[in-house]
């Protein structure tokens, strides 16, 4: 199923050929998850340099910063990059309308349903991949012609929904014909394999790039991710329909207590709310809102992009090579990776 092929490095990496990399155009599965403030060009560049696909997040950046940013991926890598952009932003329509200026060849959308768009972006030569929580929202967005769909579990870390990955991904895969790209819990090379065996022909990750070396948020935030357990993580927003999942800090937990308190008027939770993400970005990893995944507490070091990429396709690919009986008694040993 996999051949294999070298990185600058010398080190070797299996490939595995899929619709997704045929379809992008790049080497590995691997798309690196959009991530508000924080996925610029340059950790973009650095994934899409390491085989998977960078992805610029235009969060609520101005215009100019992610015109800027798309100048500097161009000018760093030439494979294949992509942008996102948050639907529930006020600007979505002028981001949209840059993105096709900009021929950015893949668009990732985030919350909610991208249709208006996607006959400008298809004009454009974009391919256009909404994420999406629900096997309803997968179908409506196969029928207005989008190229592939990512399923996100809420495992997730950012803005999530109801369903885990265990059973979006399988839902979506039963639901529509064109590629699904699982995301939502996937940190190491077990959790890729478990997203093919549910039905997946690639992976977006997001939680495992914020402690890329080319992740530019502040250090005392990456060493919080490296540090979290399996229950360090918080969701928020559950009361107005916005939950959003992050580390556990003085920040959510005074979020959650104002949810609970019913004198706090919605109001004063956006505003508690505004900025937080990158406040923690920055480094107040007190009154900021660390965004990040349960599969945090997979993710125990730092290293580049391209290690990231090699790691998730090495021990994906030797460990979907076991049959079941191996499988078995490996993790009877702990002995997952190869
Ligand atoms: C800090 C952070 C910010 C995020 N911001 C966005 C965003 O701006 N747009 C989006 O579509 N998804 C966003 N996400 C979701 C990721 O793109 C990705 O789907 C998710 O992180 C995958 O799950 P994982 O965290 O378990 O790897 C964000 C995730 C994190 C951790």
């Amino acid at each position: 199923m996999d051949t294999t092929s070298t990185t600058e490095t010398g080190k070797e990496v299996p490939t595995v050929d899929t619709r997704v990399t045929r379809l992008l155009g790049i080497k590995y599965p691997i798309i690196q998850g959009a991530m508000a403030w924080i996925a610029d060009g340059r950790l973009a560049a650095a994934v899409s340099n390491a085989g998977g696909l960078g992805i610029v997040a235009c969060g609520s950046a101005p215009l100019s910063w992610v015109k800027e940013q798309i100048d500097l991926v161009r000018s760093l890598t030439d494979k294949p990059f992509g942008a996102n952009i948050m639907l529930m932003n006020p600007e979505a329509p002028e981001l949209a309308k840059l993105l096709a200026d900009e021929h950015v060849p893949v668009i990732t959308t985030g919350a909610g349903s991208p249709s208006n768009y996607i006959g400008m972006w298809k004009e454009a030569g974009c391919k256009v991949i909404p994420v999406v929580a629900s096997a309803a929202l997968a179908k409506r967005m196969e029928r207005c012609g989008v190229d592939a769909v990512v399923a996100e579990g809420c495992e997730a870390g950012g803005h999530i929904g109801e369903l885990t990955t265990m059973a979006l991904t399988p839902a979506v895969c039963d639901a529509v014909s064109i590629p699904v790209i699982t995301a939502g819990g996937v940190g190491d090379g077990r959790g890729m394999a478990a997203a093919f065996a549910l039905g997946g022909e690639g992976v977006q990750v997001g939680t495992r790039f914020l402690t890329a070396f080319e992740c530019g948020i502040h250090e005392d935030y990456k060493k919080k991710v490296i540090s979290a357990k399996d229950a360090d993580t918080i969701v928020t927003g559950r009361n107005n329909g916005h939950p959003v999942r992050q580390l556990k800090n003085k920040f959510s937990r005074d979020i959650r207590k104002m949810e609970a308190d019913s004198t706090a008027t919605l109001e004063e939770i956006e505003a508690a709310l505004a900025g937080s993400l990158h406040r923690a970005v920055v480094g107040d990893v007190d009154n900021g809102s660390m965004m990040s995944g349960q599969v945090a507490c997979l993710v125990h070091d730092e290293k580049s992009a391209q290690d990231i990429v090699a790691d998730l396709m090495r021990e994906a690919c030797a460990w979907s090579a076991f049959d079941l009986q191996q499988m078995a008694d490996r993790n009877a040993q702990r002995a997952w990776r190869a």
